[in-house]
């Protein structure tokens, strides 16, 4: 009592000065708690800004690596454009080397039969003018009858005839193919045009038939279709994917249905195949870029998704029907008058 009352303020009753006391020190350990608080706090906020920063960095990186792959997918799509030129190139040079093969081959041929026949008139006509040495006549004849018989000009004329006319149909063949190409690969023409789809069908049906005729056959059910305002020469990029990928489905021989058909405003042409079909499971890949169950190296899987872009560019859808083990159709809406975008 007597130390209390000597540290006590005049007239501050002890038991007051203690509460006070009490309460200071109350007062100075939350003021240590609150700064240690507040420094903690400070800290903890300084290393949010930090991962804050971090965060917008990733952020902005992710955003760029995006940009890069959009980049990268669309050189992708470009270089399988050209990946397709270069089979098509690849396919035409196959089809067009087959009839020249064998023109040349029967050119070869055919020079050796002139050659026989050069000699051959060439006697004739000694044997015309030798006069009426009866016996000079009857040695030139017999020379010439020994020279029909050894190079057996029998056979020699009839096969000139069929030398000749397979290597017209050759000729004509590959005029044909070089007509086809023309008229599929009008690809800088960027502008629409009216065009006649069947003439599109039949000049894609050319391109391709080095691809696909060892195991399909094609029939035809063409309607009454006007003139279709389109890019032909994308819509028979159209064409040809939906061609090959049937014929690629087929496990051995097959047909593929060509149908076509006025609908009101809108064109539609039907690809139906007799090949393995789709799972119900993979029919909502398929549109997708790079979906394709064909092996490495065989299939990019951007097929599907080019042709997709390139109807929807059009105004136009393509869907799809499948039975796993009958076949697939894929049926392709395209307007008779192109959408007003596209037009401009
Ligand atoms: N007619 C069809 N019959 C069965 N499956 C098909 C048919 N058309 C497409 N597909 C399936 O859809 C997938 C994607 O086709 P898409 O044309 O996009 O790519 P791809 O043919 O695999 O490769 P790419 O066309 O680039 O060579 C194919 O791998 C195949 O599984
Ligand atoms: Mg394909």
């Amino acid at each position: 009592m007597a130390n209390d009352t000597a540290v006590a303020a005049p007239g501050v009753p002890p038991a007051l000065e203690r509460a006070l006391k009490r309460e200071r020190a109350a007062r100075e350990r939350a003021e240590a708690i609150l700064e240690s608080k507040s420094r903690e706090l400070y800290l903890a906020n300084q290393a949010l800004t930090e991962e804050h920063e971090r965060v917008r960095r990733r952020n902005e990186e992710i955003e760029k690596a995006h940009l890069a792959l959009q980049e990268a997918q669309a050189q992708l799509v470009q270089s399988e454009k050209l990946a397709s030129v270069g089979q098509l190139a690849a396919g035409v040079a196959h089809e067009i080397n087959n009839p020249i093969g064998f023109i040349t081959s029967n050119l070869g041929t055919l020079k050796s039969y002139a050659e026989l026949m050069k000699r051959l008139l060439e006697g004739y006509r000694r044997h015309a003018t030798a006069g009426d040495d009866a016996a000079q006549q009857g040695e030139l004849l017999a020379e010439l009858r020994e020279l029909e018989e050894t190079e057996d000009i029998e056979f020699v004329l009839e096969d000139l005839d069929e030398l000749l006319s397979d290597s017209i149909a050759g000729a004509a063949r590959v005029k044909d193919i070089v007509q086809g190409l023309k008229s599929f690969s009008r690809v800088d023409e960027a502008k629409l045009a009216e065009e006649d789809l069947h003439a599109g069908i039949e000049s894609t049906l050319k391109v391709v038939a080095n691809e696909i005729k060892y195991n399909c056959s094609i029939e035809k059910d063409f309607g009454d279709l006007p003139p279709v305002t389109c890019n032909l020469a994308q819509v028979n990029q159209v064409f040809m994917n939906l061609l090959v990928n049937a014929s690629q489905a087929m496990e051995s021989q097959g047909t593929i249905t060509i149908t076509t058909r006025a609908d009101g405003d809108f064109a539609v042409v039907k690809f139906r195949d007799t090949g393995s079909g789709i799972p119900a499971d993979k029919l909502g890949s398929i549109f997708d870029p790079f979906f394709t169950t064909k092996p490495v190296g065989s299939g990019t899987g951007l097929g599907l998704s080019i042709s997709y872009g390139i109807i929807q560019d059009h105004g136009g859808t393509i869907e799809v029907e499948s039975e796993v083990g009958v076949g697939t159709e894929f049926a392709i809406r395209l307007p008779f008058a192109a959408p007003e975008e596209q037009q401009a």
